[in-house]
């Protein structure tokens, strides 16, 4: 018996050592989407101003029985961005179709999405940031006219070729709002910013969650967990299905405080939120660069990491604690980081940052 449950907790472990906080989509999410993915802006939990002002916009576009104007989200990973746009074309009655920046390779792939859509359906582009200078083009008299413009034949004789598309919308999502060109920026009619959530959303995002998953989480337990969470949904869903799976071994099946922090320990999350990552990160600034500034592919070289996780998945979150610092120079560990992980600041620090 001894053995087995020492088993399954290596089990338990080996599955913990993947980068659990991270805040972006792993194949063990995506079933998980499916279940808990809010499906009504009610379900939606926090993000009060979005959710008020697209609510408007709904009523707004449905009273007119007319498409939403196109929508962009922006925001870190893992705060709601896919599920909102889901939200939307449901409570527009519309059809969604989902696709990605990094799909739709040539603006053939796009004309064949656009051409395929019908009046009020609803195209959402992932990472639309991502979408390359040929096709973005395509895409600007579609948003505006609803037309697709196609070059037929070739050298002097070419001529341009109108075809009308139907009424549709665009919902655009990224990660990463200023590599949009201002162009693109410009046709969506609104745009809306998610941030990081508060420790009391986070708690009820939990509750939800057990109860959709079928088990129990005791108040505590779950605020406790919503504190470690980065105040992301995504991460606060992945560390609750850890937990779950520790008071299965360990607790037959019974969430409490007490299995709760263990479960954290094991994990190696600390108070702030950080795993061993996130603090090798900080100390990699501190003990080899003395606290900055350090330049990004530096940093990512000492690392081992490629710049944009570091920049896209670890660094949001730092700066968000007021750990760490962009500067025109390089990257910087703030006071905070020092006091965080108890090393005493050089007298300078904070000059660094003026
Ligand atoms: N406001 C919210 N209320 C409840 N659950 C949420 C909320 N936002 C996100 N989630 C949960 O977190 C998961 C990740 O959200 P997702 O929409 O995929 O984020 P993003 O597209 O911004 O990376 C969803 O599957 C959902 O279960
Ligand atoms: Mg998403």
């Amino acid at each position: 018996m001894a053995t087995c449950q020492s088993a399954s907790i290596q089990l338990i472990l080996k599955h913990m050592t993947d980068r659990i906080i991270s805040p972006t989509s792993k194949e063990e999410d995506i079933k998980l989407d499916q279940t808990l993915r809010p499906k009504t802006m009610t379900d939606f939990i926090g993000q009060d101003k979005v959710k008020k002002n697209l609510e408007i916009f709904i009523g707004a576009a449905k009273k007119r029985q007319e498409p939403i104007e196109h929508t962009l989200l922006y925001g870190p990973p893992g705060l709601g961005k896919t599920s909102l746009a889901y939200i939307i074309a449901n409570e527009m009655n519309a059809q969604i179709r989902v696709t990605s920046g990094p799909a739709i390779e040539r603006s053939g792939d796009l004309a064949a999405i656009l051409t395929n859509l019908n009046d009020g359906d609803i195209l959402f582009i992932d990472e639309i940031h991502r979408l390359n200078k040929v096709v973005e083009e395509i895409l600007y008299p579609a948003m505006e006219d609803f037309a697709l413009d196609i070059i037929v034949g070739k050298g002097p004789s070419a001529r341009t070729l109108r075809i009308d598309l139907p009424h549709f919308s665009i919902i655009g999502a990224t990660t990463k709002y200023h590599l949009l060109s201002s162009p693109l920026r410009d046709r969506f009619g609104s745009t809306w910013r998610l941030d990081f959530y508060t420790n009391d959303n986070i708690t009820q995002i939990i509750k939800r969650a057990a109860k959709i998953l079928n088990f129990t989480i005791d108040e505590e337990s779950a605020k406790i967990l919503s504190t470690r969470a980065r105040q992301t949904p995504r991460i606060a869903i992945r560390l609750l299905k850890r937990i779950r799976d520790f008071a299965d071994i360990k607790n037959h099946g019974q969430i409490n405080p007490s299995i709760t922090n263990e479960a954290l320990a094991l994990l190696d999350i600390d108070e702030m939120g950080l795993d061993e990552i996130d603090r090798r990160l900080l100390k990699i600034i501190i003990e080899k660069y003395q606290g900055g500034p350090v330049g990004l592919g530096t940093l990512a070289a000492s690392l081992s990491e490629d710049i944009g996780t570091i920049d896209e998945i670890y660094e949001p979150w730092l700066m968000q604690l007021g750990f760490l610092a962009r500067t025109p120079k390089g990257r910087i560990a703030t006071k905070l980081a020092y006091e965080h992980l108890k090393l005493t600041p050089p007298p300078n620090q904070q000059e660094k940052l003026i």
